[in-house]
């Protein structure tokens, strides 16, 4: 499963792509908001950290206007993927720009049949909103497993990229149910790492370490 990290902070995204775990990078319009940086600047530099796709969103409504849009999205560097609502004028916006090469991330998601009119659309990525779903009492889970199970049916090429992550389960179930990239927040990428049993392993080595009075090099 490939990891994306879903913020706008270039030093958090320098920091987990020098541990291997950035393949990509998701932002919408909040998370610009809360970086408080210029939009297409901060696009062009986190393209510099990541050869992988990064998703920035078009904030029109109307295809015409979105493709005005996405044409500036789409000239910062090859790997930005331009990511519309799913809505039909973010499927036609979708549809026009993935036949001209250019990656696109339908995003909002929160059913599966949304799900498959993004994959008719040609949709590089979908985006199912987990946390969000979750947050009205509906199982977000439970949609990444028919989104699955309906691209599986008919061979869609569409990557299910799981969003709203909000904690590692969120994480582990998306991999256990063969979701093909999920984007969580670094808080989340960095809560993965953690285990008591690591720390206690660790503290005992030092320990006994310190005991043996060796030193290496
Ligand atoms: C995904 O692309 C979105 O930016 C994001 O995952 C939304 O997460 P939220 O529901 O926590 O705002």
């Amino acid at each position: 499963m490939k990891f994306f990290v879903d913020t706008a902070d270039t030093n958090d995204i320098r920091e987990l792509a020098e541990a291997g775990l950035v393949d990509g990078v998701t932002t919408n319009p909040s998370l610009i908001h809360k970086a408080g940086r210029d939009f297409l600047e901060v696009v062009a530099e986190i393209c510099t950290i990541t050869p992988g796709p990064v998703s920035a969103e078009v904030v029109a409504l109307d295809h015409d206007g979105m493709m005005r849009e996405a044409e500036i999205l789409r000239k910062i560097a090859d790997n930005v993927a331009v990511k519309v609502p799913l809505t039909i004028d973010g499927l036609k916006t979708c549809k026009a720009l993935t036949d001209d090469g250019t990656m696109v991330n339908v995003t909002l998601c929160f059913s599966a049949n949304q799900a498959l009119l993004a994959a008719k659309a040609g949709a590089t990525f979908v985006s199912p909103f987990v946390g969000r779903h979750d947050d009205v009492g509906l199982d977000g889970m439970g949609l990444i497993s028919d989104i699955r199970l309906i691209y599986d049916n008919y061979d869609f090429a569409t990557e299910i990229l799981v969003a709203s992550v909000r904690h590692p389960i969120h994480v582990l179930e998306s991999a256990k149910l063969g979701a093909d990239v999920m984007t969580a927040p670094p808080a989340v990428i960095r809560q993965l790492v953690k285990h008591p049993l690591t720390d206690k392993g660790i503290e005992g080595f030092l320990a006994d370490w310190a005991k043996s009075g060796q030193k290496i090099g």
